[in-house]
């Protein structure tokens, strides 16, 4: 069992978990994912890493409340207990020195961009993060991201924090600053890694994006979690969830993602009866 040793709550309806989960954290890299269980008979939920600490051997984790089973997870409290913790599963990032890279981290996915920006900076580049949320209050790891980042740029959509728009209009403030930018991180919504990627494809910008398909089993064998990229299928488990933004269909992945959207819907309402 993997047992809940700290709970913090980010803001409404998110929570921040660090579990005991030793093998895992043994191994982990940035750009990992785990998939949890609460209990046996519980859905299996694919969840980024936000952090890890090999000698603690403890994974963070950032959970949204959107769904039935998120939901179940972040009402869990300390020394609960999950089922199942299996990972780390997927390719870890490409960490390297590029030079200066933007890490764009957009509400949730500003967990998962964490790591790897601390990654990236302890390789020698110069990180820039840019960090969007529909608001002030839904903003998270603010103060986590300014300690991996050299520089940081907030976009909230009404304003109410740094740049009032999108994450593309925070990019776009890094580049008429001067900067030239090797390589960025783009990881959130898909609507969102599709406009940062759409705004980056004529500027000729590497640009990788964290795929977040429905998962099952997250070994490539249920074929769940297919995605095309450069008009080949792909298994976000084990060939991603990173891949080149610039090749990636993304309307194909949304359509797909909506698929189960009703059932979801459903789930949820009966939940909260
Ligand atoms: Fe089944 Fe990826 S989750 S193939």
């Amino acid at each position: 069992m993997y047992r809940i040793v700290k709970k913090r709550l980010l803001a409404q309806g998110i929570a921040l978990l660090e579990v005991e989960a030793a093998a895992v954290a043994a191994k982990v890299e940035p750009g990992q994912f785990v998939i949890v269980r609460v209990d046996e008979v519980g859905e299996r939920i694919p969840l980024t890493v936000m952090d890890f600490n090999r000698e603690k051997g403890t994974i963070t984790i950032v959970v949204q409340d959107v769904g039935y089973s998120s939901a179940i997870i972040t009402q869990m409290n300390e020394g609960d207990e999950f089922q199942d913790f299996v990972g780390p599963l997927g390719v870890a990032s490409e960490i390297e020195k590029y030079g200066t890279v933007v890490c764009i981290g957009g509400g949730l996915g500003i967990a998962p961009i964490h790591p790897i920006a601390r990654g990236l900076k302890d390789a020698g580049n110069h990180v820039i993060s840019v960090l969007g949320s529909r608001s002030a209050d839904l903003l998270i790891l603010e103060d986590e991201m300014r300690a991996v980042s050299n520089e940081v740029v907030i976009a909230t959509n009404d304003g109410s924090a740094g740049v009032k728009g999108f994450v593309t209009d925070g990019l776009a403030k890094v580049l008429s600053d001067g900067h030239k930018v090797d390589a960025i991180w783009a990881i959130g919504p898909m609507i969102m890694m599709k406009a940062v990627v759409e705004y980056t494809r004529p500027l000729g910008l590497k640009t990788i994006v964290s795929m977040n398909p429905i998962m099952v089993d997250g070994t490539g064998m249920c074929g769940a979690c297919r995605v095309s990229v450069g008009n080949e299928t792909k298994f976000a488990c084990v060939d991603g969830p990173e891949f080149d933004g610039h090749l990636v269909d993304f309307d194909l992945a949304m359509k797909r993602l909506a698929f189960y959207k009703d059932e979801e819907n459903r789930a949820k309402a009966r939940l909260e009866c």
